[in-house]
């Protein structure tokens, strides 16, 4: 008897990625709308985003700075012995700051991808269920973003309308990222406790 190969060959594969790529950006662009991220926002957003890459290391180093304070999440960047794991923090400070200082690219197919690739690295990929970083504290950490940002802009935008604006223009910006960071958290094995 002839079995059947069931495996998947590398076009599969790619049409398999194509079609979840247009998945991503159909989620982005249903959370664009339903936020209401305009091109008025887009606009500020870029206006803006120069103050936030300027200085997007010290929010990165704050943000890993801020969740060693708790065991919650400080387990994640410790070594055996309980030590800090400065070289993975460092990385991690790193990946933040890249990720803060390219905020202000088109939010297109592509863009989904590389933001549920950064949700994909917090589900412990299908490895050790220790290492996944529940979806509550990337929430958590978003808001902690959005407060630093929000400091950040009040340094530099006198008019308090224009400071109400761009600060919920970005604050609509990290929700859509956040939902792409949830979508891959949804979609990783995860039980209905998820988040
Ligand atoms: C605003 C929220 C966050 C953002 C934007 C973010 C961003 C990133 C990025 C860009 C990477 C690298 C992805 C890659 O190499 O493919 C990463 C990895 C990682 N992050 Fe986060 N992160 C966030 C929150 C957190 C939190 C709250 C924790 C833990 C408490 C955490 C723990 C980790 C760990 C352990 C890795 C390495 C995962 C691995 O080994 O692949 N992150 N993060």
């Amino acid at each position: 008897m002839r079995l059947r190969s069931v495996g998947v060959n590398t076009g599969d594969e790619r049409a398999l990625r194509r079609r979840a790529t247009r998945a991503f950006g159909r989620r982005l662009a249903v959370a664009r709308a339903i936020i209401g991220y305009d091109g008025e926002d887009e606009f500020r957003v870029r206006l803006t985003h120069e103050l936030v890459a300027a200085r997007a290391d010290e929010l990165a180093t704050a943000v890993y700075g801020h969740l060693m304070k708790f065991p919650e999440t400080a387990s994640f960047f410790q070594l055996a012995h309980g030590s800090r794991d400065r070289e993975h923090i460092g990385r991690r400070i790193d990946s933040l700051t890249e990720w803060l200082a390219s905020m202000d690219g088109p939010l297109d197919e592509d863009a989904a991808a590389r933001l549920i690739d950064i949700g994909r690295a917090h589900t412990a990929r299908a490895g050790d269920p220790a290492l996944r970083v529940h979806a509550r504290y990337l929430l958590m950490t978003i808001s902690f973003v959005q407060t630093a940002v929000v400091d950040l802009l009040a340094e530099h935008i006198e008019d308090l309308r224009e400071l109400a604006m761009t600060a919920a223009a970005w604050n609509k910006l990290l929700m859509i990222h956040l939902d792409l960071f949830l979508a891959a958290c949804d979609g990783a094995g995860a039980s209905g406790h998820w988040y």
